[in-house]
């Protein structure tokens, strides 16, 4: 070993102890005989004292140390005349008597303190550099924490993990696949899996009940600050259970984890079916750490000559509490916003119930004061609430409130980053009508079962059929998802034919998926939690890309590596590919 204690290591009850310590200079200040450097390391920040009158050539060597340059020194620890106690090691110091310089460094281009002054794509290009900041680090080592008890709980509950290849074949979870052409088979590819979906299911019929993987998946979609192309899943599958059992285990999971990594208890781990989350939420993964539920004033308020609200099919308000004193700007910004793509709503109408009574609305040519009073008996609206309402149809409306929700959430601060509100929602259509194509694809993926009640109407009203899918959803993010799948050659054979794929088809997609269900499938079903975006929030963030040690930009770029690249001919030869 190079050393004997690591940099966060030595307090008081060190004194006196003769060291040999190992790390990067972080820092150094040179005071009249004095020179003091931040000796830095995983673990922490350790303070070395050179004194000028006592070694003279050993200071001056100190000087002439660099940012980030690799140190090994040796001394004694002493105590600290000014104490820092924001750190571990702020009592102590070290006197030094000796001094190796490991590696020499340039001049790092940005600063490697917990703000930096590097830009995203500067902190990407020189990775290596950002994970010695201490945010960085934090977050992985707090990823390292989530897996370590994930393992420990599943591995108590009795899943085995398994792994599944990367080479495969395409997997059908609504996403494009990453392909890789093989050498020895000619004209041929393999597809990264967008998850181990169809594996999983076979360990089920190969009799492994509870299985799970931490397991890097790839999907080649549009990225957002939530999504990464190669991507991390807790996949999970059991045998002989039903949806229930599903739901308890990974409700056992998550409170698990928020314990173990946060100290919370969760108490209440509420579920709502997809249908009453779109009613009351306008979203299928609602932040429910605030509440501002949508109140339906359709029936108050149609008949009124307001010709807005009368072609509407629906209008929904939502009460914002404490804010009729917003002013005219502050209200136009509101309109300004819900008019932009994002939100796609094309106006908003308020309502300010004053802290002296009074009211006033947007639209008060069309509704007097008995009007306005109903709606704030509906909405429940005290003096001084605001009340805002959208109307047009019910699916679009429903979704653009619930947006300006999460907009009046953020600029109210009605969220907490320390409040963990998991949330199960139930009973997602199995299918989801696609513009493009012009037919129904699975919202979930082809294996999940509908639910039994609603089977005989696949063929007159698809729309309608609901599944045994389930997503889990914290604080407004989801972070899993997974259904009860068909285990029976008959139904999955039928799903297909819904889906619009021919028989040769689904032969030459899931042929062994089918043929494997001939040979005594088990009724089976699980979940995947995607794991970076759990790491993320768990980390009081909503981007993943930080709890990633070396995450793709938003063009699916490594900039670092600078990848993807192209490649030698030679290799184009082998592989019997001819660029254009
Ligand atoms: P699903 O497609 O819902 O289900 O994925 C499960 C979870 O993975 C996370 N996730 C992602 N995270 C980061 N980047 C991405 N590009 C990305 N895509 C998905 C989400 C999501 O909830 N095989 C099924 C699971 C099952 O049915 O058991 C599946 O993959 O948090």
């Amino acid at each position: 070993m190079l050393r004997t204690h690591n940099l966060g290591e030595l307090k008081l009850k060190d004194i006196s102890k003769e060291v040999t310590l190992c790390g990067w200079v972080q820092k150094k200040r040179d005071l009249g005989g004095m020179t003091f450097l931040d000796l830095r390391d995983r673990y922490g920040i350790t303070q070395l004292a050179f004194n000028m009158d006592s070694d003279t050539e050993l200071c001056i060597k100190a000087r002439k140390l660099g940012r980030e340059y690799v140190i090994q020194i040796s001394g004694k620890v002493i105590e600290r005349s000014s104490k820092n106690l924001q750190i571990s090691t702020g009592e102590i110091e070290i006197e030094v008597s000796q001094l190796t310089i490991l590696n020499e460094s340039k001049t790092p281009p940005f600063t490697i303190e917990d703000k930096s002054d590097g830009g995203d794509e500067l902190r990407m290009k020189y990775r290596y550099l950002d994970i010695r900041r201490n945010p960085i680090k934090e977050n992985l080592l707090l990823r390292n924490k989530v897996s370590l008890e994930t393992r420990k709980y599943l591995d108590s509950q009795g899943f085995l993990e398994v792994e599944t290849p990367y080479l495969i074949k395409s997997t059908p979870e609504g996403a494009r696949d990453f392909i890789v052409p093989s050498r020895m088979n000619e004209k041929q590819f393999y597809a990264l899996p967008q998850s181990p979906q169809t594996f999983k299911q076979l360990l089920m019929v190969g009799g492994i009940d509870k299985y799970y993987q931490i397991v890097r998946c790839f999907r080649d979609e549009d990225l957002r600050s939530d999504r990464q192309p190669e991507f991390t899943q807790i996949d999970c599958e059991m045998s002989f259970i039903d949806q229930e059992d599903i739901l308890n285990t990974f409700e056992g999971l998550t409170k698990y984890l928020l314990d173990k990594i946060k100290g919370v208890t969760i108490t209440d781990f509420p579920r709502m079916t997809y249908d009453d989350a779109m009613r009351i939420y306008g979203s299928d993964k609602p932040d429910i750490r605030f509440d501002m539920k949508f109140i339906d004033l359709t029936n108050q308020v149609k008949g009124n000559s307001f010709e807005v609200f009368d072609r509407s099919e629906i209008v929904i308000a939502i009460r914002v509490p404490g804010c009729a004193n917003y002013t005219r700007k502050q209200l136009d910004k509101l309109v300004e916003f819900v008019k932009t793509p994002q939100v796609g709503a094309k106006g908003l109408v308020y309502c300010k119930y004053n802290e002296d009574g009074t009211s006033k609305s947007s639209i008060d040519k069309f509704f007097d004061e008995k009007a306005r009073l109903a709606w704030s008996e509906k909405s429940g609206c005290e003096d001084g609430d605001l009340l805002l309402m959208m109307s047009g149809e019910i699916e679009k409306t429903r979704k653009s409130l619930g947006v300006l929700r999460l907009k009046l959430a953020e600029d109210l601060s009605l969220r907490n980053p320390e409040d963990f509100a998991p949330l199960w929602v139930l009973d997602f259509p199995l299918l989801e009508w696609d513009e493009d194509s012009q037919r129904y694809h699975a919202m979930h993926h082809p294996f999940t079962s509908p639910k039994k009640e609603d089977i005989s109407k696949i063929a007159t009203d698809p729309a309608s059929v609901r599944a045994n899918a389930y997503d889990l959803v914290l604080n407004g993010n989801e972070i899993g998802g997974g259904s009860i799948r068909i285990h029976d050659k008959e139904l999955q054979k039928l799903m297909f034919k819904h889906l619009g794929f021919t028989d040769k088809e689904a032969q030459e997609q899931f042929g062994f998926l089918m043929e494997a269900f001939e040979y005594g499938a088990p009724p089976h079903g699980g979940v995947a939690f995607g794991f970076d975006r759990l790491c993320a929030i768990l980390g009081g963030e909503e981007s993943i890309r930080d709890f990633i040690a070396f995450p793709k930009n938003n063009s699916g770029r490594d900039i670092m590596i600078d990848s993807p690249s192209n490649i030698d001919q030679k290799q184009l030869d082998e592989l019997n590919i001819k660029l254009k």
